[in-house]
This record gives C-alpha cells, structure tokens and sequence, in this order.
C-alpha cells in the first residue's frame, strides 16, 4: 500500500466502556458457510454473514467457480451450489486479499474438482506459507502447475480428477490445514482420516455435520482428536446462522476490563470450547466475564457475555491452550500489560505466519507505548505493572488485529496511542470504529 494511502487513527484514555453491542459474525464459519454452501446442490441461505473483505472474497471465488451467490439484505446471503466436485473452471485469478482463511480453504475445495485454479492475494497473504496445504494435498492427487519461492502465493493448482482418500497427521495446529484436507476429500470415496495432535476449532466438522455428509471425530492421545470423512455425500442445503465472532468480541470485552469504571454486554458470541481459551486465561487473571443467556444457535454454543473492568494478575498460558486463543494473543497481551506481574504465553510459533509476525508486531506494539516485554524462543513475555504510558506509534504491518489491539491498548494507558493504518481492520470487523464509539471509546 501507499503511505500516502495510510488512515491513521488515535485512542485516547478516560473514557469507560459501557452498554451492549452486538460484534460481526464469525469469520470462521462465514467461509466456511459459503464454501460449504457451493458444495451442495440447491439453496442455503446464511443469516448473520461477516461482510468483511476477507469473506467477501471467498464469495467472489465461489462465484468464479460457477456457484451463485447473492446478498439479499444485512448479513443475508443466498448460495446456490453446483454440489462436490462440481466447480467449474475459473476464468480469472482467485484473489483472496488478505485471508489465509479463505485462500487456504478454497485451494482444499479446488483440489478436489477437475478445474485449475489461480490463487493469489495482497502482499501480506504473499508473504505466509502455502507449502502446508499443498502437501496432503499432491498426496490427494492434485498438482501444482506452478507456485512462488518458497511455496508462496500466486500458485496455479489442477484439482485431481479422482481424488484419492487419505490418512493425515498435521505437522502444525492448524484448522485451515485440516479444513483444506477435508473439504478435498469430500470428493475422495471411501474415508479421509486426520489425526490431529492438538484439538483446533472444529467448525468445518460440525458444519459438514450440518449440511449432512457423515463425519466422526474422537479424541485422540492428550489434546487431540482422530477425525474420519466419509467422502462423496450428497450434501443437503442447510440454512446456517452465523453467530458473533469471539475473536472480535476480544477487542471490547478486553477494553472493558482494563478502562475504569466499564460494565460491558457483548451479545450472541459463540463460546465453542475449542475458541474459548482467551475466555479462560483472562478468567484466570481476575476478570470478572460471565457467560448469560447460554443457548444453542445453529449447531454452536452462544452466550451473552458481561464484563466488567477487573483488577489482573499475570498468569502463565500452556502451549496447548494456543490452538483456542491463536488470534487473541496481540489483545491478551494488551490486558497483560495492565496486570500486576508477568505473563508468560508459551508456545506462540504459529504467530511468526499470521497477517504479519505477529510475535514481533505485538512486542514492538507494546514497546512503543512503555511495556516491558520479551520475545524468548516462541514465548511471549509481558512484564504487567499496571497501567502503561501509552504515547506511541503502532505499526500495523496489514495487520488487523495488531491494529485492533493498539487501539484497546489506548484506551487505557495515560497518552494516547497512533496507529499508523486502519484501513485492515475492514478485513474482518468493519464498523469496528463506530462499534467502539458507540460504547464510549475515543476513537479519533
Ligand atoms: C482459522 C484458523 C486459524 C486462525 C484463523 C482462522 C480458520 O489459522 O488463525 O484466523 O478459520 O480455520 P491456522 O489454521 O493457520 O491456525
């Protein structure tokens, strides 16, 4: 992007949060129910839908390969699907702009159909490892006709004509490796098994689940699950509802905890245990959140969630608890720094691959504004005294959630804090600004 283009944007302090609000709809299960709804043959409609720019460019590539997909009002989306191993041949790139989510997740459905496909996306998406997904997927019998240094974006991918189920063990955590595999299985017959060692967000299952194919999923060792898909189902259109993302919600409900005098009700987030270990950790700190009104909305858990600021203490989070909490770590890490002592978070390496290093960006994020904190191996270390100085420049690197969580940041510390861009925060929650306002944040 051009610096002459940057929109920069201040958080200052003083202010309370209090009220209610209602964050965007999950990122996770917006592809994923857009996807899902292209693989089958007839109409789903998706209620709540994040019409954020990642998603909305999973929709255009599900047009690209012959689905149609219409907006018929907020959040309301209609999907026609052309059924698996239906897709037809894209005649333009696949641009997926900044979402690994989506990118990853379509080269999984394109893998498994007759077409070749183009994928490409904004710098950020170019710089992160594809090399992860195209693995199984050679072994599934798709070919990579041609891919960037270091397996990087733009690749060219041939879907396999008769593709071949397989058994899989993920070398990294990853619900976008997983996903990829077993939306390209769902073409395979016979069973694809994924054997994970680490339990991550298991939307595509239950979403399959959903839209009928048969799938089982066990535990498996200590922290894992054993994951089986019978391949070839007719999948069945299935109405999908889309409930608040919790990885959004993170923003207000940390902001409330640590601006004085906040009482804060974020409502209809999606409390799936295996995206809840923010919830957890900052529980452990002293927060005080309770979840009200718990209820079931279309195949996930979902509650109301009150939160008011609390006294916190530092903590130290186990590396198995980063699977649940991947994308909260930046605003963890902003709530640490407003504890009393240190806050170790273990086994962070998955963050060096995110929309940017995020392990770097939120220690220089921290840094600029008067933290102590240190980077040791992949562990993250935030030496919380209590409110920090604040009066830095953040550098958000096209990164959504390192901008989101600067601004959290400045909600509370003494000066403010600049951020240098919040032109990504539109990738996953637009009307993040007026969101924050809207609850008392001086957003400027
Ligand atoms: C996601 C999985 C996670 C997460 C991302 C969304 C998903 O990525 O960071 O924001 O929807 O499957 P990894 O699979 O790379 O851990």
């Amino acid at each position: 992007m051009n610096p002459a283009e940057l929109t920069p944007l201040t958080a200052r302090g003083g202010n309370s949060v209090r009220g209610r609000a209602r964050v965007p709809g999950d990122k996770s299960i917006s592809h994923r129910a857009l996807i899902l709804g292209a693989l089958t043959v007839g109409e789903t409609t998706i209620t709540g839908l994040l019409e954020g720019d990642d998603v909305l460019h999973t929709a255009a590539a599900m047009r690209a390969l012959g689905a149609r997909v219409e907006r018929s009002g907020d959040g309301v989306w209609r999907v026609h699907g052309v059924g698996v191993g239906g897709f037809t041949q894209p005649d333009k790139v696949l641009d997926f702009g900044n979402s690994g989510t989506g990118c990853r997740l379509v080269i999984g459905a394109v893998a498994g159909a007759p077409v070749t496909a183009t994928f490409d996306g904004d710098d950020s998406l170019r710089s992160r490892p594809m090399r992860r997904v195209l693995d199984p997927l050679e072994k599934l019998g798709a070919r990579v006709l041609q891919v960037g240094e270091g397996g990087r974006l733009p690749l060219t991918l041939q879907g396999a004509a008769d593709p071949i189920p397989i058994v899989y063990e993920p070398p990294v955590a990853s619900a976008q490796l997983k996903s990829a595999v077993l939306l390209a299985g769902l073409a395979a017959p016979g069973e694809t098994t994924i054997i994970e060692a680490e339990a991550t967000r298991d939307h595509t299952e239950r979403m399959l689940k959903h839209f009928g194919a048969k799938i089982s999923s066990k535990p498996h060792g200590e922290h894992g699950r054993r994951i089986v898909l019978q391949g070839q189902p007719e999948l069945e259109p299935a109405n999908v509802f889309v409930p608040a993302d919790p990885s959004s919600a993170a923003f207000p409900l940390v902001a409330a905890l640590i601006a004085p005098g906040s009482e804060l009700v974020l409502e209809a987030v999606m409390t799936n245990p295996l995206r809840t270990g923010l919830l957890t950790t900052l529980r452990e700190m002293g927060a005080t959140i309770e979840a009200l009104a718990k209820r079931d909305d279309g195949g996930e858990e979902v509650a109301d969630l009150r939160v008011v600021t609390s006294a916190l203490k530092g903590v130290d989070v186990p590396p198995e608890r980063a699977p649940s909490m991947i994308d909260e770590y930046p605003v963890l890490a902003v709530a640490a720094s407003f504890a009393e002592g240190p806050t170790r978070m273990r086994g962070l390496k998955e963050l060096r691959v995110k929309e940017s290093d995020r392990l770097a960006a939120t220690a220089d994020m921290l840094r600029a504004n008067g933290v102590t904190i240190e980077i040791e191996g992949d562990d993250l270390i935030v030496h919380g005294k209590g409110r920090p100085a604040g009066g830095g420049e953040v550098k958000t690197h096209m990164d959504h959630r390192i901008a989101m969580s600067a601004l959290v940041l400045g909600l509370a510390t003494e000066n403010p804090v600049r951020i240098d861009d919040s032109a990504f925060i539109a990738t996953s929650f637009p009307g993040f600004v007026e969101l924050m306002r809207s609850i008392g944040a001086d957003l400027t």
